[in-house]
């Protein structure tokens, strides 16, 4: 397993820092139009960012998607695949919070529980409690994961291990069959450029049955299109902070469609793109516009 290091940026002050320098800029500007518009402009910053710390970064929302697919053989009628991403445990991770959603997935009775990586943001040891947490998960034809940056950073070896001590298989470039039905395939992280599509979907281009490829980035997809009929992808945070007409500030991808894959479903020719919110946060605990998501997808027969 590749290791790498955490860039040695410290983020939440840097992100701090560039807040209130920019308030105070606005401020000054502000105050020569009116004295009484700069302590408008640090009530409304103040209530945004109450508002986005303390209640829409733990309001999770459940996205449902159905898509049909022609080439789903006869023995399966229909396929739910839950879809969470990004939990991103750290110092701000209410242990409980996480282990009431994962209980509400495993009693949905998913078909397949999928994880798209960065189950830590930068410390490898919230590796086991973030694992102890994850082996609540129960689906009938189990729970695969692939791993993002941050667990790379962070020590991806040993979340490999812990992930596997739960039951919980890492598609690291490999791809498994599901009832005899369907492939799933999944990437190492593209965003460092450990994705090998090609070790992934190894001798699967010809197979008539249908192929799903989990990977931790929508980076994925300039490759990808056409050769899967699935992407389901996450490390986007769909932006995290999403301002009203102008939409995610950030979409961390190296595409140049990023915004376009940043959040929600997408197409790339017959390849249907997901691409899930997250459930946690990187830099600033807080989100904005952009709730924490458990993604359900069904997949049945038909066209
Ligand atoms: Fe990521």
């Amino acid at each position: 397993m590749r290791r790498t290091r955490i860039p040695s940026r410290h983020f939440l002050g840097l992100a701090f820092l560039f807040a209130t320098a920019f308030l105070l800029l606005l401020s000054v500007f502000l105050w020569r139009l009116s004295p009484q518009a700069p302590f408008l402009v640090f009530a409304l910053a103040g209530g945004v960012g109450l508002y986005g710390t303390v209640i829409e970064r733990r309001w999770v929302q459940v996205s449902r998607h159905a898509i049909m697919l022609p080439e789903l053989p006869l023995s399966v009628d229909e396929l739910r695949i839950v879809h969470l991403s990004d939990i991103h445990w750290d110092r701000y991770t209410n242990p409980g919070r996480v282990l009431g959603i994962l209980n509400r997935v495993s009693a949905m009775k998913p078909d397949i529980v999928l994880l798209t990586g960065d189950f830590l943001s930068q410390f490898q040891r919230y590796a086991e409690p973030c694992t102890l947490a994850l082996g609540v998960l129960r689906a009938r034809l189990g729970v695969y994961a692939v791993l993002g940056n941050h667990d790379h950073w962070a020590g991806a070896g040993r979340m490999t291990e812990a992930l596997g001590q739960q039951g919980i298989r890492v598609l690291n470039n490999e791809h498994v069959l599901l009832d005899g039905a369907i492939w799933l395939c999944g990437v190492d992280d593209p965003h460092l450029g450990f994705a090998d599509l090609d070790a992934a979907l190894g001798g699967l281009d010809e197979d008539p049955r249908p192929r799903i490829l989990m990977a931790h980035s929508p980076d994925v997809v300039a490759t990808a299109a056409g050769r899967v009929d699935v992407l389901l992808a996450g490390h986007t945070h769909g932006g995290q902070i999403c301002l009203p007409f102008v939409g995610p500030l950030i979409h961390s991808t190296r595409l140049q469609a990023g915004v376009h894959h940043c959040s929600g479903l997408t197409r790339a020719g017959r390849t249907v793109c997901i691409t899930n919110r997250g459930l946690g946060t990187v830099l600033l605990p807080i989100r904005f516009n952009c709730r924490p998501e458990i993604g359900v997808l069904t997949i049945r027969r038909g066209v």
